[in-house]
């Protein structure tokens, strides 16, 4: 198990192992691995002869100090999880230094839009901070290929747009979000949950179905207005947003189209742990 904290290390250890003939896969992460994460890994092991995990948690795009500092570091039982996929896998695993040297601050980006609404609206600046991190794993790792997890849809559909504006020469795989039993999506802050709210919080996906199943027949407004009653009933979740958007450009909907293909988003407070969730319609 290779585990590399340095560009230069990057540059003496995995360039000599690419060759034109050989492929690299990145899955970029913030740690804390959870089951979706080891899908992304099992997916570009299978698809590439190298692999690298990116191990980071990037200041830049936390908009909340805390939510920051709360933010779970499990590098021993990350790379654990990691080795066994496989021990060939390459974990980097930067400081904050090496990536951002004296300047933690991220770059400003024009995402088309992409970027104002839902997670860009309640979370100001966060898609630059992913942009600019995003942009410097590619562009030091430089993988043939890139993996990404749909639960983020939003910011899969930014990291597509980012590697077409800057030019960046990488395949941006989505990959279906992997959910809990219960359906609750994987994500690193479950594990800030109580048992019981981990539990109930299944209440999320089983909304987001029953908003699915509904959208056969009635508008988004209609749909909407179902979501936020169920949540006004609901005395453990706060309701960020609940959103219906084309998948493209993320533009909220007004008149279903039928050639066009649409999705639910959502944001909800668990007491103070923000969930996301979203389904294709
Ligand atoms: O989805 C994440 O975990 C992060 O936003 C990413 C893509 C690793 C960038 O820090």
């Amino acid at each position: 198990m290779q585990l590399l904290h340095t560009k230069q290390e990057l540059k003496k250890y995995l360039f000599p192992l690419i060759s034109k003939s050989k492929t690299l896969g990145l899955v970029p992460t913030m740690g804390a691995l959870h089951l979706g994460h080891v899908s992304l890994i099992q997916k570009a092991y299978h698809e590439n002869e190298h692999v690298v995990v990116s191990i980071f948690v990037n200041p830049t795009q936390f908009n909340n100090a805390d939510d920051l500092k709360k933010y779970p570091k499990t590098l021993d039982k990350d790379i654990a999880l990691i080795k066994k996929v496989s021990p060939d896998i390459i974990i980097y695993a930067p400081s904050v230094e090496e990536i951002y040297e004296n300047q933690v601050k991220a770059e400003k980006y024009n995402f088309e839009g992409l970027d104002v609404v839902m997670e860009g609206e309640f979370r100001a600046g966060h898609f630059d901070g992913v942009g600019t991190i995003v942009e410097e794993l590619l562009t030091s790792i430089k993988p043939n290929r890139a993996y990404f997890g749909e639960k983020d849809f939003q910011q899969l559909q930014i990291i597509k747009k980012l590697v077409a504006i800057k030019n960046i020469p990488v395949k941006i795989i989505g990959c279906a979000i992997v959910r809990e039993e219960n359906g609750l999506a994987m994500s690193s802050r479950n594990e800030r949950l109580s048992p019981k709210l981990r539990q109930r919080a299944s209440f999320i996906y089983e909304t987001l179905s029953t908003a699915k199943e509904k959208f056969g027949t009635k508008s988004a407004l209609e749909v909407t207005n179902w979501v936020k009653g169920q949540f006004e009933k609901e005395e453990d979740f706060k309701l960020e947003y609940f959103q219906i958007t084309d998948i493209d450009r993320l533009k909220p909907l007004k008149r279903k189209l039928k050639n066009k293909q649409y999705r639910a988003f959502i944001a909800v407070f668990a007491d103070d742990v923000r969930l996301i969730d979203n389904i294709a319609l």
